[in-house]
């Protein structure tokens, strides 16, 4: 049996519309039935294209579409409660790019109205469909690295810098989903601290963060937008072996280093093995391999893929909250000027 392609409406052609756009383009299972930008010159720009597409400039428009059943949502993260919320009240399944919203409490509205109304709702978590990411966290479970200690990462460019929000909550939602799926686990404390360099401005333009984990597990995440390089790196650090991510070295991002630090009991002259000595080991760094799947393909399939079989996404509402959650309290803490901050357990159903 043929399944008839979904129609879908994209909403937001700024920056990262158009990677979404063309994933969708490219997939045979949805149809790009509508697009949607306050900016008519992006519409313009787009909509040939797509012959035959409607076009809108009002995310309320689209929602009044009853031709579409499924929407795209990369608008600017200071409006995603307000649009995905107008999408899934009249019956459309949403993906949003993160983060789903700007507070833990209404991001956990939109979970609990999207569970209530049978609709699906993923956030573009890209990162948990990144072959890379993946395969840490295979190695994690299959117990290569030993026991984590230590997990670093730096996401850092020179832009695009945003209004509507500091680069903690532009670029962090990434680093922390990551964390998350690999230690399954929300921080016990965190804490951050950051600085917004240009007066009228006022958002912070780099955020040095900290998070403690359960078991002595302790992250850190450097985010700027005021960097000369790219750099998109995560050092994992373990009781046995070591591994490094590059983002930016497409052809070798992940090496699996057989390194480490042990402690070798010493006799003492009384015979018994009372002290310790810390020896590093340096053995062989070998490069793993990874699969060269287009992340945001894989993502936007998989989207398409649960509004078919109704189940719930990987990125889904409940996993965004956590994200939200550690935002938040890496942002009040941010605010506080480094205090640590225990981020608030996530409950569906508290915005009631
Ligand atoms: N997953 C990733 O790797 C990734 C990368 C970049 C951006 N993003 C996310 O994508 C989203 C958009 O980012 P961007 O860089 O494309 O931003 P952008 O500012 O370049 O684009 C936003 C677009 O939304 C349109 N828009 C604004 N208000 C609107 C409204 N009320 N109705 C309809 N359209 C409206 C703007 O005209 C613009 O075209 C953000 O949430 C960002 O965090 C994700």
């Amino acid at each position: 049996m043929t399944t008839k392609p979904i129609p879908v409406a994209m909403c937001g052609l700024g920056r990262w519309g158009p990677n979404l756009l063309r994933n969708l383009r490219e997939n045979p299972c949805c149809t790009v039935a509508a697009l949607c930008d306050r900016d008519q010159g992006s519409l313009d720009a787009t909509a040939p294209l797509h012959p035959g597409v409607r076009v809108y400039t009002s995310i309320g428009d689209v929602a009044a579409d009853e031709g579409i059943r499924a929407a795209v949502v990369a608008t600017p993260a200071g409006l995603h409660h307000d649009h995905v919320s107008l999408l899934l009240e009249s019956g459309k399944d949403v993906l949003v790019e993160k983060p789903l919203a700007m507070t833990l409490g209404e991001a956990t509205k939109l979970v609990d109205r999207a569970r209530e109304l049978g609709r699906i709702l993923m956030v573009g978590h890209t990162f948990l469909f990144n072959p890379a990411v993946r395969r840490v966290k295979s190695e994690i479970d299959n117990g290569t690295l030993g026991d984590l200690h230590l997990i670093l990462a730096q996401r850092l460019s020179l832009g695009s810098i945003r209004t509507d929000c500091n680069a903690l909550w532009n670029l962090a939602p990434h680093d922390i989903s990551i964390l998350l799926h690999w230690l399954g686990r929300l921080p016990d404390r965190v804490s951050a601290r950051g600085i917004a360099f240009h007066e009228g401005h006022k958002q912070e333009d780099i955020a040095l963060c900290v998070l403690e984990f359960p078991g002595r597990v302790m992250a850190s995440i450097h985010v700027s937008w005021l960097n000369p390089v790219k750099v998109r790196e995560m050092t994992i650090v373990g009781s046995n072996r070591m591994l490094t991510y590059n983002d930016v070295n497409t052809a070798e991002p992940l090496v699996l280093h057989d390194q480490g630090v042990s402690e070798v009991p010493l006799m003492d002259p009384e015979g018994s093995f009372e002290r310790f000595q810390l020896q590093v080991r340096r053995g062989e760094s070998k490069p793993l391999a990874v699969d060269q799947a287009e992340p945001l393909a894989l993502e936007v399939d998989h989207f398409l893929d649960c509004i078919t079989t109704r189940r719930e996404p990987i990125g889904s509402g409940t996993e965004a909250l956590r994200v939200s959650s550690v935002l938040e309290a890496l942002d009040l803490s941010l605010k506080r000027g480094g205090e640590t901050v225990v981020p608030q357990p996530v409950t569906e159903g508290a915005s009631k």
